[in-house]
């Protein structure tokens, strides 16, 4: 059964009692914003970027924050600047793509918190290589972390968000602006990002009847370390970094996700021009392949050029 929070307002109207009745948010419920404090978020890849930022602005907004990746001195840093901001903050050391170390993560970050309002699948990476020139080894690797992890955080999380007492119910997976376009030097990359993309808006209706929420991020880029581990695993050629006014800080990305939180919605574009370009990119398949081919010959003759 839905449990509603405390922190929510009754709902008198007659809208609001018939989607009562059948155990959902109503749609004013649904416009209400949502109050965070004393929340919980569990965040996969906190290190650093995207996670680390949001789990210091959902900190800012009152909530208790659990943090999980592989790197423990930055997962410590992290857990100490969450809680010099008052709130609880947890950390645990794993590797996404180990369903037996997630399951083991949220177990311990529920019983550290005391509940589990909301999940953030965010740790992934990508590396700047042709489709063709990546190794199977290496295919695979990256749909181990993007997308099987992915999966292992929403469904080891699920069942307790399912029974935290007038718990949140939203589940958020950080998929990308490409999730909607393939980009040479990244096309291996984008797939995972689109079957994040595809997997989110599925869960979204499967879900909806239990109450839960289901959002997607679909940053453009953002100033992290992903480029940093693009490159590095990458070739040399095929670095292909978004120009600069394509670029926000994690910041601005951590600050679309909490209000997302406040008022649920089913996917955030925290650069709204991107939604529109990467629409129009789908609806005009041949103008999409001409510049995409154009910056990809651009990018080559500078290579060789060097
Ligand atoms: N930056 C961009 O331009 C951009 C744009 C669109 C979408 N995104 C997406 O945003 C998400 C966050 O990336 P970011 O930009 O914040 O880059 P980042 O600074 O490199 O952060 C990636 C995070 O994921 C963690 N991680 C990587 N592999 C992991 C694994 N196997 N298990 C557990 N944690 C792992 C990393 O921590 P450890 O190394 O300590 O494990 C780190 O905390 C990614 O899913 C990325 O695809 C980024």
């Amino acid at each position: 059964m839905l449990v509603f929070g405390s922190d929510l307002h009754p709902l008198p109207s007659t809208l609001a009692r018939s989607d009562l009745a059948r155990g959902r948010p109503s749609y004013a419920e649904r416009r209400m914003k949502r109050n965070l404090k004393d929340k919980t978020i569990l965040i996969s890849g906190a290190s650093s970027g995207i996670g680390r930022a949001t789990a210091m602005a959902c900190a800012r907004a009152g909530m208790h924050v659990s943090m999980m990746a592989r790197r423990e001195t930055k997962l410590r840093e992290a857990a100490a600047a969450v809680s010099a901001l008052g709130t609880k903050a947890h950390y645990f050391v794993g590797n996404v793509a180990d369903p037996g170390a997630v399951k083991a993560w949220i177990e311990e970050a529920d019983a550290a918190l005391g509940r589990t309002d909301v999940v953030l699948a965010n740790a992934g990476y990508g590396a700047s290589i042709p489709a063709l020139d990546m190794t199977d080894a290496d295919v695979r690797s990256m749909f181990e972390v993007n997308v099987h992890g992915t999966l292992n955080v929403l469904r080891a999380a699920l069942p307790y968000a399912m029974t935290t007492q007038g718990g949140l119910k939203h589940l958020l997976v950080t998929s990308s602006c490409l999730s909607e376009m393939g980009p040479p030097g990244a096309g291996v990359y984008s797939a995972t990002k689109a079957a994040q993309d595809s997997m989110a808006q599925a869960m979204r209706a499967e879900l909806a009847s239990e109450g839960v929420s289901v959002s997607s991020i679909h940053p453009v880029g953002t100033k992290t370390e992903f480029f940093e581990v693009a490159g590095e695993l990458g070739t040399p050629g095929a670095r292909l970094d978004p120009p600069k006014i394509l670029m926000q800080s994690p910041d601005r990305v951590a600050k679309r996700i909490v209000a997302c939180l406040r008022r649920p919605r089913p996917e955030v574009w925290p650069m709204r021009t991107a939604r529109l370009a990467a629409g129009l990119a789908t609806v005009f398949p041949r103008v999409t392949a001409w510049g995409l081919q154009r910056g990809w010959d651009k990018q080559q003759a500078k290579h060789k050029a060097r």
